[in-house]
């Protein structure tokens, strides 16, 4: 039996007198006793955050369009298999795989879908499509050499990371002790050399007494998704930048963000156990991690440009000249608009990279909506109770009928 997951960590750093926030972080969210991500689920209204899956179901109907097309260029191999990753409660699967109904059959019929989730409570929506199967952590998965597409959603900005700082020229690290039975940081030598050659990217200045996180397990993952996929594209939604925003004059304390009921913190060290800690997905380690097993990259632009090049404002007209109450109509848009918005999810980054895979330009890297003869086939997937209310948490008094000259 444990006790809870700060006693833990609490005798974790006694045993060893201090720790890596690496392995600080993955106790506190993942770790027995109750780590964040072994509770109840955290996404959503009564949670800490939302996500875009959890925003609306476009963003999934959007991806399936795209994947679509993924395994047109493919030339249409049976199975075509999705795997996500940190599928956390199934949303993002569910109304992906509920959009497959309208895409030809014969691409929808040859989808098989992978989740995976290290968490426990991760189970709600996993089983809704047909072909679906769930595991707890990519090793467990033995689909070797499939071909299809590995995607996430703020998986990686959820992995543990190490913290090191500039220390009279030399980096060291950042180690997590206990004085007087409270958390603070020491430095401390480097705990392993991989941290010295991480920095070994272009645009990086490490400024005297500046923090940086460095997230060692992205270029792991890099390498277990290659060991399954044979042939396809990895899809990576998160937010963050390249190595030179990450590692910026204007981040000198580093990125890491904490959330507890929907207030944002930068102390890791407050409600352990049932507050999330996340850190900037560094993009150019993610590029040339994929560089290395053989991913090119097919495509990096903001979740703005994303969506919009696959229809956003298409099926935002679509919606305008529905013939439906306007509360439902504002509640749709509301929510469709903030996947694009700076306030929203709008300058989220989208990575793609492709193995084996075609040198034809993706339809999410350019405005060319108008002409994707599939998208004239297309509903607008509206809003479930499943989703965020996002319109009634800003305006509650917007529960009135509006008139249309409003909409
Ligand atoms: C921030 S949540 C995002 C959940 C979901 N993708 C969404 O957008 O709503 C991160 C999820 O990734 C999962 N996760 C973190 N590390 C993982 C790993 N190495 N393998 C599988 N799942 C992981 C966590 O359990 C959690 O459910």
């Amino acid at each position: 039996m444990y006790g809870s997951v700060e006693d833990v960590i609490r005798s974790s750093i006694q045993e060893q007198g201090q720790i890596t926030f690496a392995e600080f972080m993955e106790k506190a969210l993942y770790g027995p006793g109750g780590g964040y991500y072994t509770k109840a689920s955290p996404i959503g209204t009564s949670g800490d955050y939302y996500t875009s899956p959890s925003t609306h179901p476009i963003f999934g109907g959007l991806i399936s369009v795209q994947l679509f097309q993924m395994w047109q260029l493919m030339g249409r191999p049976k199975p075509f298999t999705i795997v996500e990753v940190g599928s956390g409660n199934g949303l993002l699967k569910r109304d992906l795989t509920q959009y497959l109904q309208y895409l030809p059959e014969d691409f929808s019929n040859n989808v098989e879908y992978v989740c995976i989730d290290k968490s426990e409570q991760s189970k709600i929506e996993r089983n809704t499509h047909r072909k679906s199967i769930s595991y707890s952590d990519i090793a467990e998965y033995q689909g070797l050499g499939i071909e299809g597409c590995v995607l996430s959603n703020e998986l990686i900005d959820s992995f543990p990371v190490h913290r090191v700082q500039m220390k009279k020229g030399v980096l060291q690290e950042l180690y997590v002790t206990l004085r007087e039975g409270v958390f603070v940081e020491k430095g401390g030598a480097l705990s392993t050399q991989e941290l010295n050659a991480h920095f070994d990217q272009p645009g990086i200045k490490l400024n005297e007494g500046h923090v940086f996180e460095v997230n060692l397990n992205a270029c792991r993952w890099i390498k277990d998704v290659s060991r399954i996929l044979k042939r396809g594209y990895i899809i990576t939604v998160d937010y963050g930048g390249v190595a030179g925003e990450i590692y910026s004059e204007s981040k000198s304390q580093g990125t890491l963000t904490c959330f507890y009921r929907h207030v944002q913190t930068n102390n890791p060290y407050l409600h352990i156990g049932n507050q999330d800690i996340t850190s900037q997905v560094n993009y150019t380690t993610l590029t040339k991690c994929g560089l290395g097993q053989g991913f090119v990259n097919k495509g990096y632009l903001s979740q703005r440009e994303f969506l919009t090049n696959l229809g956003l404002p298409y099926f935002l007209r679509l919606l305008q000249a529905m013939d439906i109450d306007s509360h439902t109509k504002l509640a749709n848009r509301f929510s469709m608009l903030d996947l694009v918005s700076a306030e929203g999810f709008g300058d989220f980054k989208v990575l793609i990279q492709g193995k084996n895979v075609s040198n034809a330009a993706l339809w999410c890297r350019q405005l060319g909506f108008e002409e994707m003869p599939v998208l004239k086939e297309l509903p607008i997937p509206m809003l479930t109770e499943s989703h965020m209310p996002l319109l009634e948490g800003k305006y509650p008094h917007v529960r009135l009928e509006l008139p249309d000259t409003w909409m």
